[in-house]
């Protein structure tokens, strides 16, 4: 680790709190260690999905249960989560509606590549709640949001894809990409790091930096975009909200110039039941969502207008036949679709957004009471149940956001948190509060990052 000079942190302090944390978590995860020897053996990186060494531990943390807002490792210490699976167990673990819906709906077959008797009432109320009159599902966001690209752009019949600059909408090729630095007039590069790609993903795809409706109408008037996807509010590059306006134009200017605007909503779903578009009053052509809409079990969702319906269909009556190259067998399945209704009915109520959003509201503030007592330049950035602190002013854009990460610091803080019991995601700062988080956790999130701060600030 580089722990350079910064501003407001003592860095030979930073360097000698993570040390410290590293021996602590060394001591009192035997167990893990042991799991983690062992499973080197057969998996790639001693893990099943190489992500979950992302995580600022030294070996891998081995879970034995999660519950609610608790997560219990084998070495039997127990964690309140404030990760909740990156977003996918976002209203608690194993949510009792869930949970019984697994029992039931996957006793009476789990998949068999026809619609289950539900479909025609869930999709009555993903309409009611999101607004939106036609959908599809799938297992993943990525899935959704590879799927809604390819309709778009057969749609248009157009090729090309613009991104906001930093975003993540999954590991979807054609939005794997970066925006060069101005010095370069626009200009898209692939992303660094990605590993086997067959092709330039930027071949195709324009990045302009998110809130520059100068830089976002420049591409969008040259006629040859298909689509614009994009979240309301970037998540994946620390926070970036919104400036006033930005959005309307964004709507305004893809009407204009013919784009489709695929809005993905897998982490914004913690703004209100309906989404960020309800709250806001945005309305893309394609609304996606993953992660957390079915409570956690893999399923995703996309829905449309009519006007994209049609041509929907129209592309599929102009095809030859053959394969259309989107789908996968077990979307849909009936567990999922079980789930997908459970989750609609009972975690997705107004008293449980009310009360995520106010243990999130209480959490905001504490975060900037605790960045005051420290004299620290940072800030908390907020969509309803989902907060990020960043180590200075709000950023405007994902570069911005970029410049500001400190990967060091990070990495000592989410080490030091785990050590006393509370979980953070382990990408940047983010925290997510579910309807069984209450102050209390809040609290210790708290008191823990102030302790972890006191020693730490210059
Ligand atoms: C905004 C957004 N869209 C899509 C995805 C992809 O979700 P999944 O990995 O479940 O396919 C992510 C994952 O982090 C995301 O943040």
């Amino acid at each position: 680790m580089n722990y350079a000079r910064r501003p407001g942190i003592d860095s030979t302090a930073l360097s000698r709190l993570a040390a410290r944390e590293h021996d602590s978590f060394v001591a009192t995860h035997r167990e893990s260690a042991r799991l983690a020897q062992a499973s080197a053996a057969h998996w790639l990186n001693g893990v099943p999905m190489h992500w979950m060494r992302d995580w600022s531990t030294p070996h891998p943390l081995f879970v034995r249960r999660a519950r609610g807002v608790e997560v219990e490792d084998v070495d039997g210490n127990s964690y309140v989560d404030f990760c909740f699976g990156d977003t996918g167990s976002m209203f608690g673990h194993s949510p009792p509606a869930i949970v019984r819906a697994l029992a039931e709906a996957g006793a009476d077959g789990i998949t068999a590549m026809l619609p289950a008797a539900r479909v025609a009432r869930v999709g009555e109320k993903l309409a009611g709640v999101f607004g939106l009159p036609f959908w599809q599902v799938t297992q993943t966001a990525t899935d959704a949001n590879r799927a809604a690209l390819r309709w778009a752009r057969a749609i248009t019949g157009r090729a090309r894809t613009l991104v906001f600059d930093g975003c993540y909408h999954g590991t979807v090729d054609e939005t794997m990409v970066r925006a060069l630095p101005d010095e370069h007039k626009g200009g898209t590069r692939p992303r660094a790091g990605l590993i086997g790609v067959s092709h330039d993903v930027s071949a195709a795809t324009d990045a302009v930096p998110f809130n520059n409706v100068l830089a976002l109408e420049k591409v969008l008037a040259r006629g040859r975009t298909a689509a614009v996807i994009a979240e309301p509010v970037m998540t994946n590059i620390g926070m970036v909200l919104p400036e006033a306006g930005f959005l309307r134009s964004l709507r305004e200017l893809t009407r204009r110039h013919g784009t489709l605007l695929i809005i993905d909503e897998t982490h914004t779903l913690s703004s209100a039941r309906g989404g960020y578009c309800s709250r806001a009053d945005l309305q893309p052509d394609i609304w996606v969502c993953g992660k957390a809409i079915a409570g956690g079990m893999p399923c995703a969702v996309f829905g449309f207008t009519t006007e994209v319906e049609a041509g929907m269909r129209r592309v599929q009556q102009e095809r030859a036949g053959g394969h259309s190259g989107m789908g996968t067998t077990l979307s849909a399945n009936a567990l999922a679709l079980a789930c997908l209704e459970a989750s609609i009915d009972e975690l997705m109520t107004p008293a449980n957004y009310q009360a995520m959003h106010d243990t999130a509201a209480y959490l905001s503030e504490g975060l900037g009471r605790v960045f005051s007592a420290e004299a620290l330049p940072w800030h908390v950035a907020r969509v309803g149940a989902r907060l990020e602190f960043g180590f200075g002013k709000p950023p405007l854009n994902g570069a911005e956001s970029e410049r500001a990460a400190w990967p060091e610091l990070e990495h000592a803080i989410h080490l030091y948190l785990l050590n006393r019991g509370v979980l953070l995601t382990p990408f940047h700062n983010m925290m997510l509060c579910s309807p069984v988080t209450t102050t209390a956790h809040a609290d210790r999130l708290l008191t823990a990052l102030h302790d972890c701060l006191r020693e730490v600030a210059a």
